[in-house]
């Protein structure tokens, strides 16, 4: 069987010193906002090259709490994009906001920015770009649009941590960059997680003081806040694994370079654009090849014509896959209320019909990713000739 992710190998090599930390924590019983939490705090600033960064519960809550920070809340409107995971509008919706959508590029699945100016209203207080799979948006074009309209922009990182967009990491471009330590993301810890980065110190003390109830000082409460705090055993563990980010990240560079290099010759078989690379088939791996652009590959996903009989192929193989997202967010139920039909945004429903994510993870090995993408050849192989 070749998995999709593989975390009980990752912590069997990981062991000796992840389960040093976790009885250090037990130890000192320090349990909430302990010495690991403050570290982790400053480490990770230190590694995405911002001013602050707050452990926070989840990445969902990131997102909320940013957006709280920012003073954003009903009547106010956030662009956004369709195809994304719920968390992302969760966090909108959440501070009593509008997401207006607006539909994604189809070679990097992410945001198309010629179309966020159209989608500007007197409302619109915040753009907020989701960096899909790991793939950096178009930053350059998002500050730009963003300042002209003077607008915040609110990252969501939870699939990017470690990417740089012209040498600079995600995370670090607007307002307030997300992060979810979410198990199976490129750093993820044993439950959940979650941070926001930020260089501003408005935005900083805000989401301090919102993660612990609303108050700066013990049981003195300024605004109703959340209980949302970065674990400290969560922190502990994902101190060890930071160490272990951008080789882990370079790895999956390296296999999706090789999952591009083998499948160039199926045109069928649609690979993972990266903005800035015209032609997908350009090495990954460098960041001169990409004009300082690195995606961190939290998956690689292809876009196949006939996606069920592939995907069912594969398993047949012993091969997983998934598929990120099924349903757009404007055709989610719960988003039924904003009357979005379908055919608003065709480039994003088309994504969720096509696409399909493959094995990706640093352990992967080259024969593994061999069988993977010869298999997927010889299915689509299978389909053409069905056809
Ligand atoms: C794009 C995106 N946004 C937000 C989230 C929410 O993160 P969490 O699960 O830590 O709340 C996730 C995580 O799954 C995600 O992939």
């Amino acid at each position: 069987m070749i998995p999709l992710c593989d975390l009980q190998q990752q912590y069997s090599v990981l062991k000796e010193e992840i389960d040093e930390v976790m009885q250090q924590v037990a130890a000192e019983a320090n349990y909430i906002l302990g010495s690991n939490v403050r570290a982790f705090e400053q480490e990770m600033a230190a590694y995405c090259g911002c001013r602050h960064a707050i452990g926070v519960g989840s990445g969902t809550d990131a997102l909320h709490l940013s957006l709280r920070a920012l003073n954003i809340g009903p009547g106010d409107e956030v662009i956004t994009t369709p195809f994304t995971f719920i968390g992302t509008t969760e966090a909108i919706c959440m501070v009593g906001a509008k997401p207006v959508f607006v539909d994604i590029d189809s070679r990097t699945y992410n945001v198309d920015v010629s179309l966020l100016e159209a989608a500007i209203t007197d409302r619109t207080k915040a753009i907020l770009p989701v960096h899909l799979y790991g793939q950096p948006c178009d930053m350059g074009r998002i500050v730009q649009v963003a300042e002209t309209y003077e607008l915040a922009i609110v990252e969501d990182c939870a699939q990017a941590v470690g990417a740089t967009y012209q040498g600079k990491r995600v995370g670090t471009f607007g307002k307030a960059g997300c992060l979810s330590f979410f198990p199976s993301k490129n750093l993820g810890c044993f439950g959940d997680g979650g941070m926001v980065l930020t260089n501003d110190s408005q935005v900083f003390e805000r989401v301090e003081m919102l993660r612990r109830h609303g108050g700066k000082v013990k049981y003195h409460h300024s605004e109703i806040g959340l209980n949302s705090r970065l674990d400290e055993l969560q922190a502990a563990i994902l101190r060890v694994k930071l160490r272990y980010l951008d080789g882990w990240n370079r790895s999956r560079r390296e296999h999706a370079y090789r999952y591009n290099r083998f499948l160039e010759s199926v045109p069928e078989i649609q690979r993972p654009g990266e903005f800035g690379v015209r032609d997908s088939a350009v090495p990954t791996c460098t960041s001169e090849a990409n004009e300082g652009i690195e995606a961190v590959y939290h998956q690689y996903t292809v876009s196949v014509a006939d996606r069920e009989t592939i995907q069912s192929g594969l398993g047949d193989a012993g091969i997983a896959s998934a598929i990120y997202y099924p349903v757009p967010l404007h055709l989610q139920e719960v988003h039924r209320d904003l009357g979005l039909a379908v055919g608003t945004f065709p480039v994003a429903e088309s994504a969720s019909k096509h696409c399909l994510s493959l094995p990706m993870f640093p352990e992967l090995t080259e024969e593994q990713a061999f069988s993977v993408a010869e298999r997927l050849r010889r299915l689509t192989a299978l389909e053409c000739q069905a056809a």
